[in-house]
């Protein structure tokens, strides 16, 4: 994602009366009369990715699976951007209705579509604003579009013409649920207009901020008397995320764990202040991601091998496919892999520094990862000091992934934070031990010692003594079978976080009422 930025010192408390209309927006599309009976609720996600069609991380992965997790209880669809890589994995798309332009925001149409199982997508369809070769954030080299304000803010307009009725004659939402900072107008656009439909905000990673400067307000749409500490403003800039987690009737993330440190001045990437408010509320809450039901290793067609359990073969077929992938030598030492974005967060060099340690003592690493261009680097020279012994691939590869959870002992992930973290839950899946920092969803979804190993501090001589101790149980096969197996019965489905979004509707539905 985009527009990181680094913390301040604090944002002090903040009192959360949201009032104060804007003088400026000017005719938004009028609500129209709710018809919805009560017996179906309606919700719209809004998400800037969605894995069936465009994904940068484990965004794209959870808004695939969450609505569909959802739809037995509600009717639930999805609102994202028509990207160019959108459009040509969709194909048709039916124009169910035009979204006015306004201030420097395109008008634009609105397109309808269902997955091949029947989820309703809305597609926003702009070509000026998103048919063009890169990611949902920006180019193909990692650098942000320069309108990125504009893109999103485009998103969250259409949200709230959507969740009104303004955009599809058929159907208007009861509730938004929307995801990171470029669904963050959406809230606030309602509020302005003085819509009473809750809003939900998911924080899948604070340190990516949407942060403008002030002189975009106008061009947005954003109200100056929203430009204060209560309300839009963040040291200065404007905040997508800080106008999310300020108007949006309640706040989730993705971990219980991360919920509480992102209340603290060394998580909260200077939120931490207004976060710590709407905790004492009780409107922020933790609800760690499921892992979707493809990640059987019994089944899963990627794999060069299925296994079970029972069997370990397969896992060894994996492991060999990784080794000949990689460029790595025959043998029969631990497997360690890493499958990451390459970016600070993920204490990419401190897995590299690992990796020397590692291969010293007759181990093997297998990394898989893009991002900045100095961890790609970096590594491209640490296989070339250690050919035989570590094998890079830059790229984004979905069956070497796989095969690298299936194929390899351990998964490296000493993330300096994590606010949930699916790749630790796929590697157990696979039978593969996480070592990894204890923060955020890390240290809620690994149990030290018996699904994988964890270490406190974040430093190289903490890791190391993590990884020893997975080397150790390595060499005892029993040992190593427990672990495994504890670890491949852990991760859970979406149905438990489902039930807990469920909650969090609810109250927010009691608070309107
Ligand atoms: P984040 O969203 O912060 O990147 P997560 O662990 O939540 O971290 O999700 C990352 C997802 O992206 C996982 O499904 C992981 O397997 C996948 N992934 C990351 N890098 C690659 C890669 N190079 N090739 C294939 N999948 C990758
Ligand atoms: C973010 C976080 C990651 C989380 C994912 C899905 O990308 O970095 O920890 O698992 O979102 O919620």
């Amino acid at each position: 994602m985009s527009n990181s930025t680094g913390s301040s010192p604090e944002v002090a408390a903040i009192s959360l009366s949201r009032q104060g209309k804007p003088e400026s927006l000017d005719s938004p599309p009028v609500p129209r009369n709710r018809s919805i009976s009560s017996a179906r609720q309606s919700i719209l996600y809004v998400t800037s990715e969605m894995s069936d069609y465009v994904k940068a991380g484990g965004l794209g992965e959870v808004s695939a699976a969450l609505p569909r997790a959802l739809r037995q209880h509600y009717d639930v669809r999805v609102l994202i951007p028509g990207y160019r890589e959108l459009l040509s994995r969709i194909g048709t798309v039916e124009v169910v209705g035009r979204l006015p332009g306004m201030f420097g925001v395109p008008a634009c149409d609105l397109g309808r579509t269902r997955t091949r199982d029947g989820l309703t997508i809305y597609v926003i369809l702009c070509p000026e604003l998103y048919n063009r070769e890169g990611t949902p954030y920006g180019d193909a080299r990692g650098i942000d579009w320069a309108d990125n304000d504009i893109r999103f803010a485009r998103l969250g307009m259409a949200a709230a013409d959507l969740a009104m009725g303004a955009g599809d004659p058929t159907w208007q939402a009861d509730l938004l649920h929307l995801n990171d900072w470029p669904s963050g107008l959406a809230a606030a656009y309602l509020q302005w207009r003085g819509v009473p439909i809750p809003s939900i905000l998911t924080i899948h990673n604070l340190a990516y901020q949407g942060l403008f400067d002030r002189t975009r307000l106008p061009h947005l749409g954003i109200p100056e008397a929203a430009f204060q500490v209560e309300g839009v403003e963040f040291y200065g800039k404007l905040s997508f995320l800080k106008a999310g987690i300020f108007y949006a009737s309640h706040i989730t993330t993705v971990s219980s764990t991360y919920a509480n440190e992102i209340t603290k001045p060394e998580y909260g990437c200077g939120l931490d202040g207004l976060l710590r408010a709407r905790a004492d509320q009780g409107h922020l809450e933790g609800i760690i991601n499921g892992i979707d039901e493809s990640w059987d290793p019994s089944t899963d067609p990627y794999l060069a091998s299925p296994f079970t359990p029972d069997d370990w073969t397969g896992k060894r077929v994996n492991a060999d496919t990784v080794r000949k992938t990689f460029g790595l030598a025959v043998s029969r030492g631990p497997l360690f892999a890493v499958v990451s974005r390459l970016v600070h967060q993920k204490g990419v060099d401190l897995a590299i520094s690992a990796a020397e340690a590692i291969v010293s003592q007759g181990g093997q690493v297998a990394v898989t990862g893009r991002g900045e261009m100095r961890f790609e680097r970096a590594l491209e020279a640490l296989a070339r000091r250690h050919p035989g012994s570590v094998g890079v691939r830059i790229g984004y590869d979905e069956t070497d992934a796989r095969r690298m959870y299936a194929g390899s002992d351990f998964l490296l992930m000493p993330s300096r934070f994590e606010p949930c973290g699916l790749s630790q839950m796929y590697a157990q899946k696979f039978g593969s031990l996480p070592i990894a920092h204890r923060t955020g969803g890390l240290a809620d979804t690994i149990e030290d010692g018996v699904t994988g190993f964890l270490f406190g501090e974040m430093s190289l001589h903490a890791f190391l003594d993590a990884i020893r101790r997975g080397v150790d149980t390595f060499k005892s096969r029993s040992r190593l079978s427990n672990m495994r197996r504890a670890a491949m019965s852990r991760p859970k489905g979406w149905s438990h976080s489902a039930n807990k979004y469920r909650d969090v509707y609810g109250r927010a539905w009691q608070a309107v009422a």
